[in-house]
């Protein structure tokens, strides 16, 4: 598809809740937002996908084209996409599947959309599957700053166990005395969706929420100081484990994985202990 072409489309499935016409009347699209891997801008196509127990599929077919699409290239280095469908908009970790589990779910795709084995015929490129997996379903209920700072936290605490979980699992499938397995894809999108949210999460906290409390709470100012601190404790141990990602094998990430969830979880329950009660109070 052409740029001109996509905008057309992305116009008239804004402007009419996601219905469209064209070559494209009567199927269902969703538009899927990413960040440009290397312009860092935000990137949206169309897309047609099919409803999955986890979250939607999507193909990277690129028509059968030789190179996987923009929008693929740049889910790998930012797993953290806006999907919009007919009725909402949403954030969405996106994962693509391995091995037998892409084969799978790529016949799927095929026996509900026959186009795609033509597409996939065309080229010796393996035709990406992703699911995209919506992120914070579980909401705290609470309104207000308390409640989304319950809720960032929440993601972030599970982002970080399923981390952990598909770090067990690994694990267990060792060879003994094997070579090391590569740590996947799976676990990787997820790693690094959670290292971008709580970047963005501290970021936000160093620049607004905190200045903005000790303002209102000047004797706490020991304690911004301290979480601070704790802010850039983290990010190098964030660091570090974005590194391991890349290790052959991915040498110390199970380790690096454990200090950082012992570090954040300490961090978490801190900030809630002190903040939470302030910002309740404030009515904010
Ligand atoms: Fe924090
Ligand atoms: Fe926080």
């Amino acid at each position: 598809m052409s740029f001109s072409f996509h905008q057309t489309v992305i116009d008239e499935f804004r402007a009419n809740a996601g219905r469209v016409g064209g070559p494209f009347e009567g199927s269902e699209l969703i538009l899927l937002t990413t960040t440009g891997a290397r312009s860092g801008k935000p990137h949206t196509v169309p897309l047609g996908f099919l409803r999955e127990a986890g979250g939607l599929l999507v193909v990277g077919s690129a028509a059968g084209a030789d190179r996987h699409p923009a929008w693929y290239h740049n889910l790998l280095a930012r797993p953290l996409v806006q999907v919009e469908t007919a009725a909402e908009e949403y954030e969405a970790v996106a994962v693509p599947a391995e091995g037998a589990r892409r084969d799978e779910l790529f016949a799927r795709v095929v026996r509900e959309a026959p186009g795609y084995g033509e597409y996939q015929a065309r080229t010796g490129r393996v035709i990406p599957v992703v699911v995209l997996q919506r992120t914070h379903e579980a909401a705290s209920g609470e309104g207000g700053i308390a409640g989304k700072l319950l809720d960032v936290h929440g993601w972030l605490r599970a982002q970080l166990e399923l981390v952990r979980e598909l770090v067990r699992e690994r694990a267990h499938e060792e060879p003994r005395g094997g070579r090391a397995l590569p740590l996947g894809l799976q676990l990787r999108q997820h790693c690094l969706a959670f290292c971008h949210s709580l970047e963005f999460h501290h970021k936000s906290e160093d620049a607004g929420l905190f200045p903005y409390l000790e303002q209102q709470h000047p004797h706490m100012r020991e304690f911004f100081r301290r979480l601070d601190a704790e802010h850039r404790g983290i990010a190098r141990l964030q660091q570090e484990l974005v590194r391991a990602l890349d290790a052959p094998g991915g040498a110390g990430f199970g380790e690096g994985v454990e200090r950082l969830s012992r570090e954040l979880e300490a961090h978490l329950d801190a900030e809630e202990a002190q903040l939470l009660p302030v910002l309740r109070a404030l009515g904010a």
